[in-house]
């Protein structure tokens, strides 16, 4: 009997299944070319958590289209045929070592920091993002102001994730996750301080994740029925770590019967700490309050490297699936080391400097 069952139970999500129900959660590392194609070096990245045991990964950000959406310098992208069919080299390493993969669609909106298509940033309302940019990806001072996005962008902006998803469907993925969280673009259009808008996508929790359903309706239609589609929804942002939706749970309720009915598969929650109550010192976790309201699969993430932690989520009943961001960096067998008994290790933070690029050890076969 391995450790922690739970863990290790197979799952269906949609149409993909994945032999566990430990996730990687996407991280952005900036190792792409400049214009943005997935390498051989992030090939080997990918494959090695693939084969340290875990059974679903979901890339980093990946930009849809080549207007406003890039987010990062040596971001990689999904909005050309070429960038495309530079992931095939990933997609086809990972399922040889038995895992499955879904690409991540990020738009970055007000939060980019380094677009090579555009020098200006788009948002909800003409508000620049709290806090400072990210020096570990190329970028220094506050955030501009962006513009307005006009209907027209917006028409734009769903289309391009619907292209996206299809391009990635092309390339061997398993699934989408669209980005709907930590201050990109879609949440910009959910949070109360960036969304001053004064039409239908602005105002109510109902208005404000308008444009969040309009776009998984618009995945899942491109994509159609057979392909996993789902979002990622959270609080904090990159730009505001202490960021607490001012609705509470009944915003929670709406944003997420909202996403529920357009469609999708899953939800997948990010907290500082998933476990953690949503709002205040009790009651529900957001990955709880997205469960109950969606009716759909949750993937939950935030700390919890311990595999203790990760297993009571899933044995509550809160999550379906556990993603691991830090911990899987310092550890790229987490599962295998945790089935096996064995000891984790700490992350070494040179790894995010002096850019959070790949570094060449976690290239090698995890030990
Ligand atoms: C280097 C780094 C890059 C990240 N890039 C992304 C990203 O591209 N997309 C995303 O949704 N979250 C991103 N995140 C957030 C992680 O997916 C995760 O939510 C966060 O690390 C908290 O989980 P943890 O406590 O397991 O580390 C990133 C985190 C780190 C550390």
């Amino acid at each position: 009997m391995p450790n922690f069952p739970s863990l290790w139970k197979p799952i269906r999500i949609g149409s993909t299944e994945a032999g566990n129900r430990v996730a990687l959660a996407p991280m952005t590392r900036i190792s792409a070319t400049e214009e943005g194609l997935a390498t051989e070096r992030m090939a080997s990245y990918y494959a090695a958590y693939a084969r340290g045991g875990f059974g679903l990964l979901i890339t980093e950000g990946i930009y849809p289209d080549t207007a406003y959406s890039q987010g990062y310098l040596f971001q990689p992208g999904i909005a050309t045929g070429e960038q495309a069919d530079s992931w095939t080299k990933v997609v086809d390493g990972v399922h040889s070592a038995g895992a499955v993969i879904f690409a991540q669609l990020m738009h970055a909106g007000a939060q980019s920091q380094g677009n090579r298509f555009r020098d200006s940033t788009i948002g909800p309302s003409a508000v620049a993002p709290k806090g400072m940019q990210l020096g570990f990806y190329r970028g220094e001072g506050p955030f501009p102001v962006p513009s307005e996005i006009t209907p027209g962008q917006m028409e734009d902006v769903r289309k391009g994730f619907a292209m996206a998803a299809l391009r990635a469907k092309e390339a061997g993925f398993d699934g989408i996750e669209i980005h709907g969280a930590n201050g990109y673009l879609i949440d910009q259009f959910l949070t109360d301080y960036l969304n001053r808008r004064t039409d239908s996508y602005g105002g109510s929790p109902e208005n404000r994740v308008r444009f969040a359903a309009e776009v998984c309706e618009a995945v899942r239609a491109a994509v159609g029925p057979e392909m996993t589609v789902g979002i990622r929804i959270s609080q904090a942002k990159v730009s505001d770590n202490d960021h607490k939706w001012s609705g509470g749970a009944e915003e929670a309720r709406i944003i997420f019967s909202t996403l529920g009915s357009t469609g999708i598969d899953f939800i997948h929650t990010t907290e500082y700490r998933a476990a953690a109550p949503a709002f205040g010192d009790s009651g529900e976790s957001l990955a709880a309050l997205a469960r109950r309201h969606s009716g759909l699969p949750v993937i939950a993430n935030g700390n919890l490297d311990a595999p203790e932690a990760a297993a009571r989520l899933l044995e509550q009943g809160t999550a379906d699936v556990v993603a691991l961001g830090k911990a899987a960096l310092a550890n790229r067998n987490w599962p295998s080391r945790v089935r096996a008994n064995l000891a984790l290790d700490e992350l070494d933070g040179s790894i995010f400097t002096p850019l959070a690029d790949v570094k060449d050890w976690e290239l090698e076969m995890p030990a």
